[in-house]
């Protein structure tokens, strides 16, 4: 198969910031997905409906008149998130998911949770309403490996979580680990995960191949190549509880190439080839559709997307950018090492 047409996918993870750094990365998003879950980790966070339904409206804004890019927003949940916040989210249709972030663990998540008890009364009035919890699924503690963030979550803080709340859907989202997407497949309808492009294309080997490279750099970090057979199975294998999401995450580049950089790779321009070509190498072009147009739209309770877009693998590499300008900066596009065949149409 050299041509694969899908309904339009979704993005059920992506940061898109604000200002100049918004301006210049939506349009790769807005011209491919139908719809886009919207991370709140600005700087201050979206951790109100108002601020939310604000930064709705300066996505929207970005956008030419009549598109038809849907962002879908998220709130920042801290330990004094109120439960009334989330019924009011709800009930104006503004928020379709908190994000939970433990304190510490990855940009701006300085806000985020510091025990998860404390926002308990949060999570029933979210299980109530069908509001799902979007995790940041690493433990923040220095003394845990790095490599081992994600498992440690998943015992100490996730498993007693689902626990106590059976029916609150969660997302775990870009799973990283093989022992993630074992959990993932172990349980049941309540639970799925979102897959980045990056997991699926490098290890932890690529941050260091040919000296060190930040804009290899992401959270949770890129772990064994075990690991990531295990996140590509889990993507290819058409299972409903594994869906696509970017972590598209920029960064300008002075931000990636110093001392204590940003962790984030932003991959919205390359993100859908890419992933064309490995279903494509793994012998799965039939589910690329389910990964990335109906699995989250499911999970999420939606519609697929109604229209249809394109793939077809081409005899020449495609050529990727190195960079994009944003005002007198760049951000580094994601690239692998491997020349890249697909080309949307
Ligand atoms: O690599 C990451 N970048 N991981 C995150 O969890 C946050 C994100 C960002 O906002 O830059
Ligand atoms: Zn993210």
């Amino acid at each position: 198969m050299n041509e694969i047409t899908i309904k339009r996918p979704d993005d059920w993870h992506l940061h898109l910031r604000d200002g100049d750094i918004l301006t210049a990365v939506l349009p790769f998003t807005a011209e491919l997905y139908g719809r886009a879950i919207i991370m709140p980790n600005l700087k201050p966070p979206v951790t109100t409906v108002k601020v939310a339904a604000a930064y709705r409206q300066r996505i929207l804004d970005c956008l030419p008149p009549d598109h038809g890019f849907e962002p879908l927003m998220t709130l920042y949940l801290t330990d004094n998130t109120e439960p009334s916040e989330i019924r009011l989210g709800k009930d104006e249709g503004i928020i379709r998911a908190v994000k939970l972030y433990p304190a510490g663990a990855t940009t701006n998540s300085e806000f985020g949770v510091t025990s998860i008890k404390k926002t308990y009364r949060v999570l029933e009035i979210m299980q109530e309403l069908d509001v799902p919890l979007s995790v940041h699924g690493e433990i923040h503690d220095p003394g845990v490996d790095i490599f081992e963030r994600e498992a440690v979550f998943i015992d100490r803080e996730l498993n007693p979580l689902r626990k106590n709340f059976p029916e609150l859907g969660i997302i775990l989202e870009h799973v990283s680990s093989k022992t993630g997407v074992d959990y993932v497949r172990s349980v049941d309808r309540y639970l799925g995960a979102t897959i980045t492009p990056h997991h699926m294309l490098i290890n932890r080997s690529s941050i260091f191949a040919g000296g060190l490279n930040p804009h290899m750099y992401c959270l949770p970090v890129a772990k064994r190549e075990s690991d990531r057979i295990a996140i590509c199975e889990a993507a290819v294998s058409g299972d409903p509880r594994f869906f696509f999401g970017s972590d598209s995450a920029p960064h300008r580049v002075t931000d990636k190439e110093k001392t204590g950089g940003a962790a984030g790779i932003f991959n919205s321009p390359t993100a859908l080839p890419y992933i064309a070509q490995k279903f494509e190498a793994e012998g799965a072009l039939e589910n690329l559709e389910a990964f990335m147009s109906l699995n989250g739209a499911r999970f999420y309770g939606l519609p697929p997307n109604s229209d249809r877009i394109s793939l077809k693998k081409v005899d020449a590499p495609v050529s990727v950018p190195e960079f994009i300008e944003v005002g007198p900066d760049r951000v580094n596009v994601f690239q692998t090492i491997e020349p890249l065949f697909w080309d949307v149409v």
